[in-house]
């Protein structure tokens, strides 16, 4: 992603808390509900399927973990510019913005990378199937707290949606 849109979502997240940064698309016919917060009621199913969420592990320890960290939890001057001029990696556990965007996006990320759009983050589709990367979305969002998934959920279905 270029790197005028991090400052933007950085800036966003800021001032506004976890509220999201896709509010473009509150002219659709979704409820307001979905700028409010949310209470474990609206929390969805997570996914159960641990064979997969392992799987994506390993392949995330694998080729992922040396940048956004074992845990997911990002570099710690993830929301610095480095030398380069280009941001490091962030964390991808739920703390950071990559919640926001739906698992088009986020599939779209991890097999083009950013490198082409003034990013350091790699493609990997030459590496990673479509099934590895589900994999590994799969165990990253299991790396998020159920209020942060109920709001991916959310994002994610309006994104289907359009
Ligand atoms: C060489 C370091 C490096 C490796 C290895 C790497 N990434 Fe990244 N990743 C980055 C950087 C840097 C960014 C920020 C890109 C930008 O600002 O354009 C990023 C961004 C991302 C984002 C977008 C996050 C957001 O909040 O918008 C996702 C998702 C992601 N990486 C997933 C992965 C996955 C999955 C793997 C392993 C298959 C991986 N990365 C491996 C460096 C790396």
């Amino acid at each position: 992603m270029p790197a005028t849109y991090n400052i933007v979502v950085i800036g966003f997240v800021g001032s506004l808390g976890l509220a999201g940064c896709d509010n473009s698309t509150s002219s659709n016919s979704q409820p307001q509900a979905d700028q409010s917060v949310s209470t474990e009621a609206d929390v969805p199913s997570r996914n159960q399927d641990m064979q997969q969420i392992l799987r994506g592990g390993r392949l995330y320890q694998q080729n992922c973990a040396t940048c956004h960290g074992k845990l997911a939890q990002g570099a710690t001057n993830w929301r610095q510019r480095d030398e380069d001029g280009k941001f490091p990696p962030p964390p991808l556990d739920g703390s950071a913005h990559t919640w926001h965007h739906p698992t088009t996006q986020l599939t779209e990320i991890i097999k083009n990378g950013t490198l082409d759009r003034g990013g350091n983050m790699p493609a990997w589709k030459d590496q990673l199937d479509d099934q590895d990367i589900a994999d590994v979305l799969a165990w990253i969002k299991a790396q998020w707290p159920d209020e942060i998934y109920a709001r991916w959920y959310r994002n994610d279905q309006r994104a289907k949606n359009r």
